[in-house]
């Protein structure tokens, strides 16, 4: 079975709903299915507190997950999106929208565009299901930029012989350009077209349901397509993540905070561009901690979890030898003082000597967090997280293979 056949990534019951809905349509050419759909199946649909509503995933790896914060699936989208953009309305504007699910990032992207330019706007949304799309045309629209993207959705599900009726209303502007590829991310990233986007979503499911789209070689791709003011913007403040963007050559730093602990994450090939740096413990937890080990998918074709086996086993490899372990949080210690917990001194100096670090407060510990003493929170071309992080990480190496004498 392909991929993208596994992938009946919405519930279960509200799929199989959607897809009678569509034959049913199909069949009959009968308006009323549709327009009934939302207040017949209103239990499937989540209300989230800012009354916009999302929907549930099927079950992936044991975890059910909302394709949207219960914080509000709308407010996430210009709050975690939107807001870290910089984008130029002097000129035209181009979007890559991966994962686009209802639609509702590329409509915050819509409205802030119409309040900002009169110029062009360019979206290509990605979304692998057909059901999950025709979701989006059947959920009420959270704000008026949503008819845009429902209108859009159905003319692609429509040219895709899914659905046959023309019932949405709106009009698509002359000066928005919006495409649907109804594909595996993966595969539609690699033929796109080089420099190509200003601003990319990047919103899948959690690492541990979708980590095909958190890997470096994916990443790669988002780096090629990438204008080189562009911004990529995701919800997740992993390490495995944020290292897979230091690995696919781009700076990192810190997004918005909201319906989560941590704020989420910004990437661009100009550090100018990111405003905040990533916490000190975040940044040294990617430059030497094995938690950041990332996710491998070389010809971007292995199934998730082949990609959550090979991390584990590479994990594994690193741990001891070019990383410290991650147990106790060792990393996050060096240059601490741990005497008022010696069982904690003990645990974390006994992962620090297998990488050569005598303790916390070695010389070597202090050498390896050295580039720490010149953090500060707004980054540029050459004081930022991603030069931080690699310096650390070769320092961590020239201990552990001994090729410094302090
Ligand atoms: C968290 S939801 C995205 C919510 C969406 N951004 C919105 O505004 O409603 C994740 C989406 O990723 C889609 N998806 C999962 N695997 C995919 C893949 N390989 N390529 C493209 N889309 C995928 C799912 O169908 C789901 O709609």
């Amino acid at each position: 079975m392909s991929y993208k056949e596994e992938s009946r990534v919405i519930n279960e019951n509200i799929f199989d709903l959607v897809n009678q809905l569509a034959k049913k349509e199909r069949e009959t050419q009968d308006k009323t299915y549709r327009n009934n759909f939302f207040n017949e199946n209103k239990d499937y649909f989540v209300l989230t507190e800012d009354n916009s509503y999302s929907i549930k995933s099927k079950e992936i790896n044991n975890k059910i997950e909302t394709l949207h914060t219960k914080t509000g699936a709308i407010s996430e989208s210009f709050e975690k999106f939107i807001k870290p953009l910089k984008l130029d309305y002097s000129n035209d504007i181009a979007i890559l929208d991966i994962c686009g699910g209802l639609g509702y990032n590329s409509s915050a992207a819509i409205a802030n565009f119409q309040e900002n330019s009169n110029k062009n706007l360019k979206i290509d949304l990605i979304e692998i299901s057909k059901s999950t799309l025709a979701c989006g045309l059947f959920t009420p629209s959270p704000i008026e930029a949503h008819n845009i993207t429902k209108k859009t959705i159905e003319n692609e599900l429509i040219n895709q012989n899914y659905l046959t009726l023309n019932l949405e209303p709106t009009k698509i502007p002359e000066n928005i350009d919006f495409n649907i590829f109804t594909d595996d991310a993966r595969k539609t990233v690699q033929n796109l077209k080089d420099t190509t986007y200003d601003a990319i979503f990047l919103d899948p499911f959690s690492q541990n349901m979708s980590p095909e789209l958190f890997s470096t070689d994916f990443f790669k791709h988002l780096r090629r397509i990438i204008k080189d003011n562009g911004i990529v913007a995701t919800y997740t403040s992993s390490a495995p993540v944020r290292n897979a963007f230091i690995e696919a050559n781009f700076h990192i730093g810190q997004g918005p905070i909201f319906g989560r602990k941590q704020g989420g994450t910004i990437a661009s090939p100009n550090p100018e561009m990111l405003n905040l740096s990533l916490p000190k413990n975040d940044e040294i937890r990617i430059a030497l901690s094995d938690v950041s080990t990332t996710f491998k998918d070389p010809n971007l074709n292995f199934s998730s979890n082949e990609i959550l086996i090979n991390r584990a086993n590479e994990r594994e490899k690193v741990r001891h030898n070019t990383k410290i372990s991650s147990a106790v949080k060792s990393p996050i210690f060096l240059t601490k003082d741990l005497k008022e917990d010696e069982k904690l001194k003990r645990r974390v100096e006994r992962n620090l000597i297998k990488m050569n670090i005598p303790s916390t407060t070695s010389k070597e510990a202090f050498y390896i967090l050295e580039p720490e003493n010149t953090y500060q929170n707004t980054q540029n071309r050459t004081n930022n997280s991603r030069l931080r992080i690699l310096e650390m990480e070769k320092r961590l190496n020239k201990v552990k293979n001994k090729e410094i004498i302090l």
